[in-house]
């Protein structure tokens, strides 16, 4: 009967999964530590708005749960020792140096934490890797793990996360399933799936519990990632053809859609994907084909990233075209910058990338998100040293009110699906815009025939 789990990482992932856990097991003790201390303040302050993950529904359990049984804190090593269970749940980045730099997953955060709880632990575990990993990346934890000479004994799952930030509470609480890879040759291996299995089963259907070998469990996680991935960019694919033929994108997913084989979902045409996760594990998957020599399945996939970063410039292209091929001195209104609605996530967000390039041409940028602060957008722009920090300073202004933002703009680029973006009063914010106003929606939300009814020049994705 497992006490006391602890997670290492509070972050998109680790938050709100130990949330739900805490929620859903009152009599378990959850405990969610990281190293970094303005985080887990966050996570504990007192004014619920603070909280460093903007989740629908996720505020209203933090309330519940916090301090009663869970818990948010810097002490790693007292969690790891107290706890039956630990979740890894820290990031697995794209590596930045080295052999596979640009490609392969860094390991290294999930290394040291092997290595702490090697050093830590004094009593047996079971530890789940709730981080997406490289397939076989089971073994090296085991290998870690198993030479501490302590005589603990380790048994190591694979219990991937498949939600998506905005929805992450909803897929928590209802999820299509729970995959947990094990090794259930051996007594202690499958005990430790079902003890795993146990949690889950107070709130999901057991029939939607799955397990596997602990490689087919890796590995799914990455596949199913490709595969959403995928869709996105064969859908951004189409939505050229769209524009050069006179086909209209929404009704072309929305006919092949209704074939029950492909299925409605992830067939919106977009400026394309973004989120932390997509690119990295494709990229991630790319370099495993290489490295097993599969050169075919490495181009194969690479090509959906090829074309991801192919749609973000065609937009930002496209703007320019319009724009009589010049943007310089021009004020282009972004609406949106997280990577989707309802999360105040922007890693890898298609915006930061569109708006590079438009500052490239001299534009002058103002953003408005209902959830991203100034400073983030900022520090996404430094972060690609394109420019000085001034000069992005310079160049970008913001506005906590949508209608001041696109005041005086030459554009608006619609760049997140926000919900909010499609109620707002047209009519005003086009009586405040130069003429010709244009609007590039970038996420096809806006009432196309409203807008030029009133006076825009809109354009959408695939239109
Ligand atoms: P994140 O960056 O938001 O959070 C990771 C946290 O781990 C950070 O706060 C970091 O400080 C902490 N950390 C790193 N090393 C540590 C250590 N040694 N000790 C203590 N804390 C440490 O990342 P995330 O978005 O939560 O993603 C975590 C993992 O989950 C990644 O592998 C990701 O691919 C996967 N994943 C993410 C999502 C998502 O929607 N974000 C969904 C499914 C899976
Ligand atoms: C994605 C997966 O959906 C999750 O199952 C997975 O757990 C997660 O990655 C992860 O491993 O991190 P997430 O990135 O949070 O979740 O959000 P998605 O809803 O998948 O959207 C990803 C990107 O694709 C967004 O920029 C979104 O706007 C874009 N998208 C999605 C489209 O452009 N069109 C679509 O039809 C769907």
């Amino acid at each position: 009967m497992i006490k006391n789990i602890c997670c290492i990482g509070a972050g998109y992932v680790g938050g709100p999964t130990m949330a739900v856990i805490a929620k859903q097991c009152p009599e378990i003790k959850v405990t969610v530590v990281d190293v970094n201390q303005q985080r887990i303040n966050a996570w504990n302050d007192a004014d619920l708005n603070n909280l460093p993950v903007y989740e629908p529904g996720l505020a209203d359990i933090v309330q519940e749960a916090r301090g009663r049984n869970l818990f948010f804190s810097t002490e790693v090593d007292q969690a790891i020792d107290q706890a039956d269970m630990i979740f890894i749940s820290v990031n697995t980045p794209t590596k930045t140096y080295g052999i596979g730099k640009g490609k392969a997953a860094d390991l290294k955060y999930i290394e040291l934490c092997a290595r702490q709880i090697a050093r830590v632990a004094k009593t047996d575990k079971i530890i789940v890797e709730k981080s997406t990993l490289p397939v076989r990346t089971a073994s090296a934890i085991r290998d870690i793990l198993d030479n501490t000479g302590n005589k603990v004994k380790f048994q190591i799952l694979s219990n991937p996360e498949f939600l998506a930030e905005g929805t992450a509470i909803s897929d928590l609480l209802n999820p299509d399933r729970v995959l947990i890879g094990g090794n259930p040759e051996t007594e202690e291996g499958q005990a430790a799936i079902n003890v795993l299995t146990e949690i889950y089963a107070r709130w999901v259907p057991e029939n939607r519990i799955l397990t596997t070998n602990v490689w087919s469990s890796e590995l799914s996680k990455l596949t199913a990632n490709a595969f959403l991935a995928q869709r996105v960019s064969s859908i951004n694919a189409m939505s050229e053809i769209c524009e050069k033929t006179g086909a209209d994108i929404d009704e072309v997913a929305q006919a092949i859609g209704l074939d029950s084989r492909i299925g409605s979902k992830f067939l919106k045409a977009s400026v394309g994907f973004g989120g932390s996760c997509f690119q990295k594990d494709i990229l991630n998957l790319v370099y495993i084909a290489s490295s097993y020599g599969l050169d075919q399945v490495a181009d194969y996939w690479e090509q959906v990233i090829i074309m991801n970063d192919y749609q973000k410039s065609r937009f930002a292209n496209n703007i320019i075209t319009t724009l009589y091929n010049t943007i310089s001195g021009k004020k282009i209104a972004f609406l949106g910058w997280a990577f989707k609605k309802d999360t105040n996530d922007t890693r890898e967000s298609a915006a930061i990338y569109v708006a590079d390039y438009l500052l490239n041409e001299q534009a002058e940028l103002a953003v408005y998100d209902p959830k991203v602060s100034e400073q983030q957008v900022l520090t996404d722009l430094n972060y690609l040293n394109t420019r000085s920090e001034q000069e992005n300073v310079n160049l970008i202004s913001f506005n906590s009110c949508p209608y001041e933002n696109c005041k005086d703009a030459h554009a608006i680029a619609v760049l997140t699906e926000w919900d909010e973006f499609k109620t707002y009063d047209w009519q005003r914010i086009y009586d405040n815009m130069l003429k010709p106003a244009f609007v590039f929606d970038g996420r096809n939300i806006l009432n196309e025939k409203e807008l030029t009814k009133i006076g825009f020049k809109y354009q959408g994705i695939g239109k």
